[in-house]
């Protein structure tokens, strides 16, 4: 592991709002005093009424609760809006960026104040209340972010499903959250090719035996789509005949503002919820010191809006800092594989954060496309969404900012609704593949398998031990389901799933899940979920599922398959098998190996030990450990003779 230091530049020392002392003083005072320390960070939203108290947290089991400012009244698209128009009506609130890269727009304060009064117009006359579940199913065109806001203007509760997800998954999500009202388009646009998102729609809305009232349709390429004249409405059509001024709900700090689906170790996707107060304050203070972000500044967070990154860092964190922010319709190698760079050039982008599946693959197609743009514009680079390898971080550092700008790898999740631990650039030195230290308010611990807390340098698991404002309330419908998987594992604190290394200089380094959740090209997936779905197969038998390492996606994933009684192997299966899990979940659940075993390997009790088929599917077929314990030790030849990941 790379141990390179990049130390803190004198002029970043200078120029960052948070330097090493203040750092210091602030973490210190966040942890000694975190009522003294959130209750001044609040101010850096408006309130319709203030609160009095601020925090009232309880990590034990069976009495979960989680509330911050809690007496509190305000709005998150007035935060994000209103409250800017006085002074930056004119200023550019998002940058939308097509996938044609002749598209491109700039949406003041102003223009998305009226659009989101729109679309909350045509939400309210079709009688979405607060409390309402709203689910939006939206490629990156600037609707989505007009569509999420309106949402949060009148107090319903949206439920923004990523566009590369099946009817099904679509249509579970519109099932658990009971949304009557869907926001979709005809369809998307990514690297030229078009994707059916009405038709998805269709298709899901049919599995949830046609219970939605509404659809909203925005045009995006006029391509064909079926319109039934009772349900679906067009955006364009709708937004002609409403007023472009509606008023903001005034909505409790513990109101919901959102759902977002995650995959976890077992059954379907959770509904993770997130309140107003507390996650619109962690984000816009995260956004603004980890991103050093000034006004005037052009930031670009490539991430989906369907994924918690693109909730928090495109939209909510950046425009309540009345930032600039840049929504990116595209893909990183369409047309070709300058796209990112030519944009930085084109819109003159100071700040860019995106995933390193990314860089991985942007490293792949060598310098060339990266040192034929200027990029004299970037001053800070980000990182996230899983571990980035330090010959990544280098390469990013290196090739992409020119040595000239600091790179933030920034570690959280969707239930930690903003960064937690992460460098900031005028306080912290990097060390590339670590995420350094935490932010303000953030205690994390690394704890042994038996839950012993571990001091000093130490590997072990990492949790958090104390609330932070941005924090998941509960999994939608399901509180119990909530304490069980974040608090039962080590009492009394927030257990993050993932595997931690700290060093001698007390900084983290994530070493990735230690549940069965899989990080593919940074999205989260259950190996349960698409072990489910290649059961549903008539040929299959029996699956399981784990990730393996993989040069560009970080993880792959690689599936064993025990075919029923009978049926044959063969490539048209393996190929059949790939194509069923993506159109029974998405894309990005497609399995990229798959190897027929006649038996998988099992306890006397009938319990799959993955630790032996993670051995196989890495091709470390020599350090598969005790197999003593199998009730058939017989399979594991079969199994390594026939890896299908031989390097
Ligand atoms: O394993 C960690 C990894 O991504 C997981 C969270 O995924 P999700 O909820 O989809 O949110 C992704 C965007 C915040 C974590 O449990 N992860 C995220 N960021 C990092 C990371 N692993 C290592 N380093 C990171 N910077």
């Amino acid at each position: 592991m790379s141990e390179t230091i990049h130390p803190v530049t004198p002029e970043w020392a200078k120029r960052a709002y948070i330097d090493e002392a203040k750092y210091n003083e602030m973490y210190a005072r966040s942890i000694k005093d975190p009522n003294g320390f959130w209750s001044e960070a609040a101010k850096r939203v408006d309130w319709i009424k203030p609160f009095t108290k601020v925090e009232n947290t309880s990590f034990e089991l069976g009495k979960v609760s989680i509330k911050w400012f809690e007496d509190g009244v305000l709005n998150a698209a007035y935060n994000c809006i209103d409250r800017h128009l006085e002074k930056r009506g004119d200023q550019t609130a998002i940058i939308w960026e097509g996938d044609d890269p002749s598209e491109s727009r700039h949406i003041t304060y102003r223009e998305l104040h009226d659009e989101v009064c729109k679309m909350a117009n045509i939400l309210r006359l079709r009688n979405v209340k607060k409390g309402d579940r709203v689910t939006i199913y939206l490629p990156m065109i600037p609707e989505a972010a007009y569509a999420i806001l309106a949402c949060a203007r009148i107090g319903a509760i949206h439920s923004v499903v990523f566009g590369g997800f099946s009817p099904d998954s679509i249509a579970g999500r519109l099932r658990d959250c009971k949304s009557r009202v869907v926001i979709t388009s005809d369809e998307g646009l990514r690297g030229g090719r078009t994707i059916a998102m009405k038709a998805n729609v269709d298709a899901a809305i049919e599995k949830v035996n046609g219970e939605v009232d509404w659809v909203v349709v925005v045009k995006r390429t006029g391509g064909k789509v079926n319109m039934d004249p009772k349900r679906d409405v067009w955006y364009h059509e709708a937004a002609a005949v409403v007023e472009s001024e509606c008023p903001c709900e005034p909505m409790n700090a513990e109101d919901p503002l959102f759902i977002l689906y995650t995959s976890g170790s077992t059954g379907q996707p959770k509904g993770v919820l997130h309140t107003t107060a507390g996650y619109l304050i962690f984000v816009s203070m995260t956004h603004q010191y980890v991103f050093d972000y000034h006004d005037g500044d052009i930031y670009w967070c490539t991430a989906d809006v369907g994924w918690v990154t693109g909730h928090s860092y495109i939209l909510y964190g950046p425009l309540a800092n009345g930032a600039t922010t840049m929504m990116f319709e595209g893909v990183p190698n369409y047309p070709d594989n300058s796209r990112f760079w030519n944009v930085i050039d084109k819109h003159k982008v100071n700040i860019f954060y995106t995933a390193p599946t990314a860089i991985r693959a942007l490293m792949q197609a060598g310098d060339a496309p990266v040192k034929k743009t200027s990029r004299a514009s970037l001053r800070l680079l980000g990182s996230v969404g899983e571990p980035i390898n330090p010959e990544a971080w280098e390469w990013y550092y290196r090739v992409v900012g020119d040595s000239r700008c600091p790179v933030v790898d920034t570690w959280w999740q969707t239930e930690t609704g903003g960064i937690m631990i992460s460098p900031l650039p005028g306080a912290i030195a990097q060390k590339p593949g670590s995420a350094t230290r935490p932010f303000f308010g953030v205690v994390p611990q690394i704890v042994d398998a038996d839950g012993k807390v571990l001091d000093g340098e130490c590997s072990g698991n990492l949790c958090i031990a104390k609330s932070w404002p941005g924090q998941v309330r509960t999994v939608y419908g399901d509180h119990e389901r909530f304490e069980k998987t974040y608090f039962s594992a080590y009492k009394g604190k927030y257990f993050s799933g993932d595997g931690c290394r700290r060093d001698a200089d007390g900084y983290y380094w994530i070493t990735g899940r230690v549940d069965d959740v899989i990080n593919v090209s940074g999205h989260r997936m259950g190996t349960a979920e698409v072990e489910s779905s290649l059961v549903a197969h008539e040929s299959v038998s029996e699956a399981a599922v784990v990730g393996y390492p993989h040069d560009i996606k970080g993880q792959g994933i690689y599936a064993y398959v025990t075919l029923m009684a009978g049926v044959e192997p063969s490539e048209a299966l393996r190929k059949e098998l790939v194509a069923w899990v993506r159109k029974d979940i998405g894309p990005i659940a497609s399995p990229d190996l798959i190897q027929f075993a006649p038996g998988l390997p099992k306890t006397r009790s009938g319990k799959i030990m993955r630790r032996i088929l993670r051995k196989i599917a890495e091709d470390e077929p020599g350090s598969l450990g005790d197999t003593t314990t199998l009730a058939d030790p017989g399979v594991v030849t079969d199994l390594v003779n026939n890896r299908q990941n031989k390097k």
